[in-house]
């Protein structure tokens, strides 16, 4: 053989021993090959399991989609490039065969209103927002918007309320709508929105689920019904996280678990601190008996813990004030992001939220003073150490 097809073909296309990897490699081919064209044919029609090309599925990106919906209980389950994508794509499902028309949380993450407002309402999608903690004016905006999907957080960025899910699930559905619900925040560890009649759910995976800070990407879990539209979607447009993120993502679920629980439990002990700090006016954690939402908590998070975000306004605070508290944080680090494993601090009117009007800010809730923390897995002494000296 000449010297230019050695280089392409030699050690290639090698079928492996017996053996089989203890951990899901990297496959970062673009297409796969089978002996007999009649396989490759099937592999097509889906009359064999198989993968033929990347954009179709990767076997790494298959083993994370497969690990992450069993931790949904869901039917089946697509990773995109980022949580963002993957709202993008749960979207275009929910939509594509009913009215082009979202009912939206009015407490969401500041970048998915701006999906809203200013990707899917250009291109004619009627965009409507609702107080989703008040079932009377959720129930009266179905009845005036009809719309073809509800959009929701489980524990919203970044006050923490928390909606009626089942009961706003079988509100949509009885109104011919599908409930998506963001579930970053929660995350499988304290709810399955599927179970409480979600018709999809969304991770950004760049947080807890993956964890460590490492990667960007996303996962729409699906219930039966939606799972044709959402495999269609993900194999004609071809959103999906590539083989090195899915690797480190499928890595850092793994421990998911374990991190959640440890991270849960210090930011229980952060937010009990913090609201006996005489420089805090208030505390947001969904374990407050004082929260706003408690009884639909006491409902959903029955014996679960209550999640690793804690929000918190300090007094009289104005924005240097907060600039000025977030800079004296040594250990906590000032990071647009949340879910590592290290403990992190944002300040949503400038991150986030940055995109809305001072006005609309305040009228959510969000204030000047308003600090968001994710909760790490230090010793829990150590974060509030960090508190105690800047604050
Ligand atoms: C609740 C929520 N959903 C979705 C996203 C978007 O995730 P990504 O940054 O992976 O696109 C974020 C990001 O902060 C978020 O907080």
């Amino acid at each position: 053989m000449n010297i230019h097809t050695k280089a392409v073909h030699v050690g290639d296309r090698k079928k492996l021993p017996t053996a089989v990897p203890s951990t899901v490699p990297i496959f970062t081919a673009s297409s796969f090959s089978y002996d007999e064209m009649a396989d490759l044919d099937k592999v097509f029609g889906g009359e064999l399991d198989g993968y033929c090309y990347s954009r179709y599925d990767t076997p790494t990106t298959h083993a994370l989609e497969e690990q992450v919906n069993a931790l949904e209980d869901g039917a089946g389950a697509l990773a995109t490039s980022s949580g963002m994508s993957a709202l993008q794509v749960a979207l275009q499902v929910a939509l594509t065969d009913r009215r082009r028309s979202v009912l939206a949380a009015s407490a969401i993450y500041g970048a998915t209103m701006r999906l809203l407002n200013s990707l899917l309402e250009p291109m004619g999608v009627d965009i409507n927002y609702v107080d989703i903690c008040d079932e009377e004016a959720v129930a009266a905006a179905l009845a005036e918007h009809k719309p073809g999907c509800v959009l929701m957080e489980s524990l919203s960025n970044p006050l923490l309320r928390v909606g009626p899910i089942d009961r706003i699930a079988a509100m949509a559905r009885e109104s011919g709508a599908v409930l998506i619900v963001d579930s970053t925040f929660a995350t499988p560890l304290l709810m399955q929105p599927l179970a409480l009649g979600a018709g999809l759910v969304v991770h950004s995976l760049t947080k807890f689920l993956a964890g460590h800070g490492d990667v960007l990407g996303g996962i729409v879990v699906s219930n039966e019904e939606h799972l044709p539209v959402l495999r269609a979607i993900g194999k004609t447009s071809g959103p999906g996280l590539g083989p090195f993120e899915a690797y480190l993502s499928m890595r850092g679920v793994k421990t998911f678990p374990l991190r959640m629980e440890r991270q849960c439990a210090n930011a229980c002990k952060v937010a009990q601190w913090l609201a006996s700090h005489p420089a805090v006016e208030r505390v947001y954690y969904p374990a407050d008996p004082k929260h706003d939402d408690a009884a639909t908590i006491t409902r959903l998070l029955a014996g679960k813990p209550h999640g690793a975000m804690v929000s918190f306004d300090l007094k009289d605070a104005t924005r240097d004030s907060v600039f000025a508290f977030m800079d004296r944080l040594k250990l906590i680090v000032r990071a647009t992001t949340l879910g590592d494993v290290h403990t992190l601090a944002l300040y949503p009117a400038m991150s986030s939220h940055r995109d809305l009007a001072p006005k609309q800010r305040h009228r959510l809730g969000i204030g000047d003073g308003l600090i968001r923390l994710s909760i790490g897995i230090e010793a829990p002494e150590d974060i509030i150490g960090d508190l105690e000296q800047a604050l």
